[in-house]
């Protein structure tokens, strides 16, 4: 079959070249401007390290860690968090999100991934709306509602991690009806963020509805000095052509469409830049794609518990490709290596 189709509808013609420029984030440059989204549960040291070897992507990100936790697990002797599996050893430039409501807390965390991890970025979530971390920890996207502490938050972290650059990432706003994406971009601007990365929905629709592009680009004459990443609903390379060419961003960034195609920053890139986009790689190359991310997730976590996590990646891998359903039916009862390497045989689309 062929997989997910290569976008074919760009008019290069019409393209500014190039479409859309490398940026700064501080000191750091993002080039290309295209960014890979965190993504709790998933982007981990494995999944990063796909990404990396497709390329395309001018900053990685990590999923988001728990700061109190962090500093618990190290006061208590522990190990760091799973969450920072690979960060120490990997290639650069790397951004570790944070989250929490406690100035001191996250300084003291942010303080610590720049020393002592050098990362290259350190992300401030403030867009997170699952209720754990909303309702129950009063953090994420809890906090728009409070500019205020946002600022107080932003300068402790920057002050704490200079000069490593501190960023945040938002959506628009609480609800639909408290949507205030603007002055919480002036906030953060103004306490010293390096860039702000705005989702164009609110926290209560969730993933429901389109990302709003028009709202996320409305804030870019109200920044003075620090660039804009937009994101939301970004799955094909045509589509990040067509927000550089319609919205007033600096970035992009994609989260879900690449956990189903890792290539698709490196796909991206090249259309940004007016060359041909790479194909998708053939189906036997996604398997062997797909064997390659267990072999990283069994590294690090033994193989039981690999097989086990590997249950999501490989349907993530499979979505949308003919079989697809029998794949995830078996893959999703795995526990061994070798239940996983038979279900692949039998059930991977080919
Ligand atoms: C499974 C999952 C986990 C996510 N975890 C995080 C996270 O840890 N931190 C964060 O800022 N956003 C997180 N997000 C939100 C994404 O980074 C992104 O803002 C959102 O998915 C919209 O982009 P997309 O349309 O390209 O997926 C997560 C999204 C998904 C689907």
């Amino acid at each position: 079959m062929p997989a997910a189709t290569t976008e074919t509808s760009i008019d290069f013609a019409d393209l500014p070249r190039p479409l859309a420029k490398p940026f700064y984030i501080g000191t750091q440059l993002v080039d290309p401007p295209i960014l890979q989204a965190p993504m709790a549960g998933f982007t981990n040291y494995a999944f990063r390290q796909i990404v990396r070897e497709f390329g395309g992507a001018g900053l990685l990100a990590t999923e988001m860690v728990n700061a109190r936790g962090f500093v618990w697990m190290d006061e208590h002797e522990a190990e760091h968090p799973d969450r920072l599996w690979g960060v120490a050893a990997e290639a650069r430039p790397l951004a570790v999100q944070i989250w929490d409501n406690e100035p001191e807390t996250l300084a003291k965390v942010g303080h610590r991934l720049a020393t002592e991890y050098q990362v290259s970025v350190v992300d401030i979530n403030f867009g997170c709306p699952v209720r754990q971390v909303t309702q129950r920890a009063h953090s994420g996207s809890y906090l728009l509602r409070f500019p205020e502490l946002m600022g107080q938050i932003i300068e402790r972290v920057v002050a704490a991690c200079a000069p490593t650059p501190v960023t945040a990432k938002i959506r628009l706003g609480c609800t639909r009806d408290q949507i205030n994406a603007i002055d919480v971009a002036q906030v953060v601007e103004g306490a010293g963020a390096s860039a702000l990365t705005v989702h164009g929905r609110t926290a209560a629709d969730m993933f429901t509805g389109e990302a709003d592009w028009d709202r996320i680009s409305s804030i870019k004459p109200h920044l003075k000095r620090i660039p804009l990443i937009g994101n939301g609903d970004l799955d094909s390379a045509e589509k990040v052509v067509n927000a550089f060419k319609r919205y007033d961003v600096d970035g992009v960034m994609i989260a879900r469409a690449a956990l189903n195609k890792p290539w698709l920053y490196a796909q991206a890139a090249a259309a940004v830049r007016g060359e041909p986009i790479p194909p998708d790689p053939t189906l036997p190359e996604q398997k062997e794609l797909m064997l390659h991310h267990y072999q990283l997730v069994c590294e690090r976590f033994g193989e039981e518990k690999a097989s086990v996590l590997m249950r999501k990646y490989a349907c993530c891998y499979a979505q949308g490709r003919p079989g697809a359903r029998e794949f995830r039916k078996y893959v999703a009862t795995i526990s061994t290596p070798q239940e996983f390497f038979d279900v692949v045989e039998r059930y991977f689309p080919l």
